[in-house]
């Protein structure tokens, strides 16, 4: 924190912080609840803000040298000691976005003690997804994807996984691993931006959530951070252009599943895994291959990510992360 506003109370000037990418006024009904991710006050199109980020209430940031954080003291989770904060920095990153997303998708796929869990995708969420399903005490986590480098980065940490290129269908997959086409607790972490399952196949929106109603066991739940929109005008079929998808839901129905979407509320989770990183609990820096570039180097860092790389870019405006280290 460089500098604090007249109305701040709390957070002080030198306070290292993390800040989670929700924007919340922290005085409205959904905010009360917790769900800072549909923060009723921040954004006048709908409910929820995020900093820079299209149909979000025009609030700059944060991929910038400075980014101004509205309602500090509600926001900001400030790190008790900063010196032992910087030694464990590039785990600590993760906590405004996808290590607490990874992990609310885990929490409402139902995953605990001894689950079984598939992760559909390996990006950053997934691979999230995944490190957070083992901390939960999952028995075997499966991670799907279509890029190699990335089933790979998985396997790095002891997961299981599905390479969705191949003609086998997801189910056979999952009984070569599970004995069964069955699962526990499976976890969305692709979004509409789906590719179909097999090789040469192109986008096909519904196909991670048509799955998870195949394999995942009657009763249980699918959890579903990846991002799914109202509006996509790229869209392959007029349906999916408005936001509609062709959905299988008599068989979600049928086996009693229950959905879970949406932004992930940060502030639900940040405490506690900030709790895990500083007592070496959780190393979710070295599961998502963290990687420091200065801003100067964001575009490239896009580049490199739309190609698919096992990596998440970590962006450092001002030279702070130089030797941070993953371990
Ligand atoms: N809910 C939230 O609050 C929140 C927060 C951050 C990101 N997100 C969303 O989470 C999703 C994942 O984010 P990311 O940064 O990891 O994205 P990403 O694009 O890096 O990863 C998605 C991965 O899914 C793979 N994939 C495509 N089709 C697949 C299929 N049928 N089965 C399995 N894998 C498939 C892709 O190859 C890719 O590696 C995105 O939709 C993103 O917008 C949501």
């Amino acid at each position: 924190m460089i500098e604090v506003g007249n109305d701040v109370q709390f957070i002080k000037e030198g306070d290292l912080c993390s800040v989670p990418f929700n924007i919340a006024c922290g005085r409205c009904r959904a905010c009360k609840e917790r769900m800072t991710g549909i923060c009723l006050n921040v954004n006048p199109e709908r409910p929820g803000s995020a900093y820079g980020y299209v149909d979000m209430g025009g609030w700059p940031g944060g991929q910038a040298d400075y980014v101004m954080v509205p309602f500090a003291d509600f926001n900001l989770l400030p790190f008790p000691d900063k010196d032992q904060a910087m030694e464990k920095i590039l785990d600590l990153t993760m906590l405004s976005d996808i290590f607490p997303t990874g992990y609310h998708g885990a929490i409402k796929a139902g995953c605990t003690t001894g689950s079984t869990v598939y992760v559909a995708g390996a990006g950053p969420v997934g691979l999230a997804a995944a490190h957070a399903a083992q901390l939960l005490g999952a028995a075997v986590v499966i991670v799907g994807d279509a890029v190699e480098a990335r089933l790979n980065q998985a396997r790095s940490f002891g997961c299981e996984t599905i390479d969705i290129t191949q003609d086998t269908s997801i189910e056979d997959q999952i009984t070569e691993i599970m004995g069964e086409p069955i699962i526990d607790c499976t976890v969305d972490a692709v979004g509409f931006e789906a590719r179909g399952h097999g090789s040469g196949e192109g986008e096909a929106p519904a196909t991670v959530l048509n799955q998870a109603m195949s394999i995942t066991r009657a009763g249980g739940s699918i959890g579903i951070p990846g991002l799914y929109v109202t509006e996509d005008p790229g869209a392959a079929d007029e349906d999916a252009k408005h936001g509609a998808l062709k959905m299988d839901f008599g068989l979600g129905w049928a086996k009693s599943h229950a959905f879970y979407t949406g932004q992930c509320p940060v502030m639900q989770y940040n405490r506690e895994l900030m709790m895990s990183i500083l007592n070496d609990k959780a190393q979710i820096a070295k599961a998502v291959n963290a990687t420091v570039i200065p801003l100067d180097d964001a575009p490239q860092g896009y580049q490199e990510f739309d190609s698919g790389v096992a990596q998440k870019f970590v962006l450092d405006p001002h030279g702070d992360l130089q030797g941070a280290s993953r371990a």
